[in-house]
C-alpha cells in the first residue's frame, strides 16, 4: 500500500492508463480489459488491472487538476513502478478548427500552474510527451479517424475564470487546448525517467462555445482508449 493506492506491490502493470474520472477507469476495465481485477478503492479512485491482447495493462483514476493528478502519478512511480503512463481525458479546444471530438495528441504542455516553478528554483522547465509513445500514437489514431492533432496544450489550474477571454493569449500563440493535468504528468515523468502521454478529446471548444452531447462523449472516449491500449508496451 502506498499512501493513496491500496494495491499490494506488483499488482499494478508496468503501463497504465490514467483517465482523470474513476468511473472511466471501471468503463475502460469492463470494456477492454481481459480478467480485471480491482486494485484500488481508497477515496472512490477506482483502479484495475487486466490483459488487453495478451499485455498487462492497468488503468486508474486521478481526479481533476495537477496536485491529485501529481499524488497519483508519483506514487504509480515510485512505489509501484509503473513505466508507462498514458493520460486518456478530455479539453477544451482553443483553436476554431478544431471540432467536438478531435484527438489531440499532447506535444508538450504550458502550464499556468507554480508547480513546476517551485520545484525548479522559479525558472520555466518546458514538459514534453515521450516522443516514441507520441509517434505511435499519432499512426495509432489516423488508423481510426482523420480528425487528429498533435501539437501543444495549456494544462491549467482554473477551470472557472472570471476573465472570459483569458484563454486568447494562449490561442494566439498556438496552443490547441486546455486540460488541467498533463503539464505534470510530463514533469514527474521526465524527473523519474519514465514514459508519458497524453490523448484527449475534445469535449467543448472554447472559441465558439460548442459542447459535445452526451452521445459525442460516449463515442468519442472509447476511441482514446483504444488507441492508448494499442501503443501499450507488451510488458
Ligand atoms: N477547461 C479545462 N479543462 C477542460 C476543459 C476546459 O474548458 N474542457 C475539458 N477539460
Amino acid at each position: 500500500m502506498s499512501i493513496h493506492i491500496g494495491a499490494e506491490p506488483g499488482q499494478i502493470a508496468p503501463t497504465v492508463l490514467l483517465p482523470g474520472d474513476p468511473l472511466r477507469a471501471r468503463f475502460i476495465a469492463e470494456t477492454f480489459l481481459e480478467d480485471a481485477v480491482c486494485f484500488n478503492e481508497v477515496r472512490g479512485m477506482l483502479g484495475y488491472t487486466g490483459r488487453f491482447e495478451g499485455k498487462p495493462v492497468s488503468v486508474m483514476g486521478t481526479g481533476m487538476g495537477m496536485p491529485s493528478h501529481s499524488i497519483y502519478v508519483h506514487e504509480l512511480i515510485a512505489e509501484y513502478g509503473a513505466k508507462t503512463l498514458i493520460r486518456v481525458g478530455t479539453c477544451g479546444a482553443l483553436q476554431p478548427d478544431l471540432q467536438i471530438g478531435d484527438v489531440i495528441v499532447a506535444q508538450a504542455a504550458s502550464t499556468d500552474s507554480q508547480i513546476n516553478r517551485r520545484h525548479f528554483g522559479g525558472l520555466d522547465y518546458a514538459p514534453a510527451a515521450s516522443f516514441d509513445l507520441l509517434r505511435r500514437a499519432h499512426d495509432a489514431a489516423l488508423a481510426r479517424s482523420d480528425r487528429v492533432r498533435v501539437g501543444g496544450i495549456l494544462s491549467s489550474d482554473t477551470f472557472y475564470d472570471e476573465d472570459r477571454d483569458w484563454w486568447r493569449v494562449w490561442a494566439a500563440a498556438g496552443i490547441l487546448a486546455v486540460e488541467m493535468e498533463t503539464s505534470a504528468l510530463y514533469t514527474l515523468a521526465a524527473r523519474h525517467r519514465v514514459d508519458a502521454l497524453a490523448l484527449l478529446s475534445v469535449s467543448d471548444n472554447l472559441t465558439n462555445a460548442q459542447e459535445a452531447t452526451a452521445e459525442q462523449r460516449e463515442k468519442g472516449f472509447p476511441m482514446m482508449a483504444e488507441i492508448a491500449l494499442s501503443i501499450a508496451p507488451a510488458d
